[in-house]
């Protein structure tokens, strides 16, 4: 039987340090502050957007939220970025995705000032971390990391298999996984016969957004399974893109949903808020 990743144990103790720290902070006379941005009504991103001002309140990270029409112009949501960009109370802008059709993500999350890009979504982050250098990382693959890490997990020299190609997950966990000398393998909705390249990895990510997804039949026993999906199942019930009963009998460690990468992805976030506001004070002395 598996032993649990526990991430919401793992990012509260995150957590816990980063209220510290945040209070120390606060005697210097530095305020870390989020400016959340959602446009439209996605109901999914309501609930992420309210885990993340959650958190922020738990932290003592000060948090402010823009709902925008979704009939809102691409013109109006690049002020409103380059308005954040330029307040100097803002330490970290998040834009929620997804945003509605007629509007580009991409021209989006690029006018962020990489400084306050807590999402490492900015091509100037991302092109940071694919050539291995300091930069802010995508929450969900960095908790991933910090989990493994808290488990004393070792990632050099195994085969890691991610599943799902998305640039909030998938690229960038390859990403991190190989600047920390995995052998690293990305399947995708192509891939032919994926169970032959799942049963190769030592450490397998899953982000796909399918229910159950992943059976025993695609694991190697002994794997450590990291569960990204948060999906209803047919039941009803909150279920991720792993068969959690069934793999966690021939897996050695395997994260639950929830209560696995979900709160290590906002733990994540709170870190890299603290940390834009440490570099912005420097920035100034
Ligand atoms: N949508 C789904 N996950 C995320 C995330 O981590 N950040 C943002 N901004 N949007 C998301």
């Amino acid at each position: 039987m598996a032993e649990i990743l526990d991430g919401k144990a793992v990012s509260k103790k995150i957590k816990e340090n980063l209220k510290k720290e945040v209070e120390n902070l606060k005697q210097k006379g530095i305020f870390p502050k989020l400016a959340v941005i959602m446009v439209g009504d996605n109901s999914s991103s309501k609930i992420y957007v309210r885990n993340k001002s959650i958190a922020c309140k738990e932290v003592g990270i000060e948090y402010e939220e823009y709902l925008l029409d979704e009939k809102i112009k691409m013109d109006e949501l690049l002020d409103l970025i380059n308005k954040l960009n330029q307040d100097d109370s803002i330490d970290g802008i998040l834009l929620q995705s997804p945003i509605p059709k007629g509007l580009d993500i991409n021209v989006a999350f690029k006018t962020i000032d990489p400084k306050k890009d807590v999402d490492g979504f900015n091509p100037c982050n991302v092109g940071k971390l694919c050539l291995g250098q300091d930069s802010f990382i995508s929450c969900t693959p960095y908790g991933i990391i910090k989990l493994l890490e808290e488990y004393d997990i070792k990632i050099e020299g195994k085969d890691a298999v991610v599943v799902g190609r998305s640039n909030i997950v998938g690229k960038p966990m390859m990403q991190c996984l190989l600047n920390r000398n995995a052998t690293v393998t990305i399947c995708h909705s192509k891939t032919i016969k994926l169970e032959r390249v799942t049963k190769k990895a030592d450490i397998l990510v899953v982000a796909v957004g399918k229910p159950k997804f992943i059976n025993k039949d695609m694991v190697k026993e002994g794997a450590i399974v990291i569960d990204v999906g948060i999906n209803r199942g047919e039941d009803g019930k909150i279920c991720g893109d792993v068969d959690y009963d069934e793999v966690s009998q021939i897996a050695s460690y395997i994260t639950p949903v929830p209560g696995g990468v979900g709160p290590m992805t906002v733990a994540m976030l709170m870190n890299n808020i603290v940390r834009a506001a440490k570099m912005k004070e420097k920035d100034k002395r």
